[in-house]
């Protein structure tokens, strides 16, 4: 059987990083792309056959000429968006260049992803796996996480409006919902947040951790683990679900 070929857009960010890792593991070959990065990535991971590309997911043409039905990268097998930007902060006080770059890149970025992919399929009918990061954030509304909350939370409409539209080319479209995963996202987020609840970076990040009776925060490779499964083929039966990657409530 020849090897599957997934992209992963994001590719050179922690969770990203962590799909395209185990994804070559695993065999596939890999198409990293990202702003920034991505060669040194793909350059690293194991196998052979991987490729890297420098991509603007807020840029609808670049998007086009890297998977559109004329793109160089068209014809994938699986898809991985995981791209995303944070920011926190009370309704009150939005600052709205934030808030437009969470829109752009977070939801507008999978919206462009979802119509290049769409035309490709329309192209070449296949069990094309898109798979788009969320988060439990897009799950549970809260106080000053309303951008990246409401970013999330559209991602997961958009995901099971996306996965109606592509089962005509038996396609899929799934969403995954890490909690609080043990990355520099998450630590960025705890020293953003520490100082106005008046505690220190660590003890905010032991908080994070303790928000689950796991009492720990979730590993890369758990996350990783659950986007490679949703991007091969044995989980063939699930479409327009959103998998949630967190320990159980306390
Ligand atoms: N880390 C967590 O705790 C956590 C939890 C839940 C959900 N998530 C979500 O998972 C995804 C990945 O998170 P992460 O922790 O790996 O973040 P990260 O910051 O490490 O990686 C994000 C990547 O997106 C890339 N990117 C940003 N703007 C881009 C653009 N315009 N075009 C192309 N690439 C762009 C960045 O260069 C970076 O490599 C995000 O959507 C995030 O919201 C993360």
């Amino acid at each position: 059987m020849s090897a599957r070929t997934s992209i992963v857009v994001g590719g050179s960010g922690a969770i990203g990083g962590a799909v395209c890792a185990l994804l070559a593991e695993r065999g596939d070959h890999v198409v990293v792309a990202d702003l920034r990065g991505a060669g040194e990535v793909a350059r690293n991971l194991p196998g052979a056959g991987h490729a890297a590309v420098d991509l603007d997911i807020t840029d609808l043409e670049d998007v086009h000429r890297v998977l559109g039905p004329e793109g160089i990268h068209r014809g994938a097998d699986a898809i991985v968006y995981a791209a995303g930007v944070n920011y926190t902060g009370p309704v009150s006080t939005t600052d709205w260049d934030a808030y437009d770059r969470l829109m752009a890149v977070n939801l507008r970025g999978a919206f462009h992803l979802g119509q290049a992919a769409s035309l490709d399929l329309e192209r070449a009918p296949r069990p094309l796996s898109l798979v788009f990061l969320s988060s439990v954030a897009g799950l549970h509304g809260e106080g000053g996480g309303s951008v990246y909350v409401s970013t999330k939370f559209g991602l997961i409409g958009f995901v099971q409006s996306l996965a109606s539209e592509v089962a005509r080319y038996g396609a899929r479209a799934n969403a995954v919902c890490p909690g609080n995963v043990d990355s520099p996202l998450l630590r960025q987020l705890a020293a953003d947040v520490a100082g106005h609840d008046g505690v220190t970076a660590a003890e905010k990040l032991r908080e994070f951790a303790g928000a689950t009776a796991y009492n720990r925060l979730i590993s890369l490779r758990e996350v990783a683990e659950v986007c490679a499964f949703l991007a091969a083929p044995s989980s063939s039966g699930l479409s327009g679900q959103s998998v949630v990657v967190d320990g159980p409530p306390l």
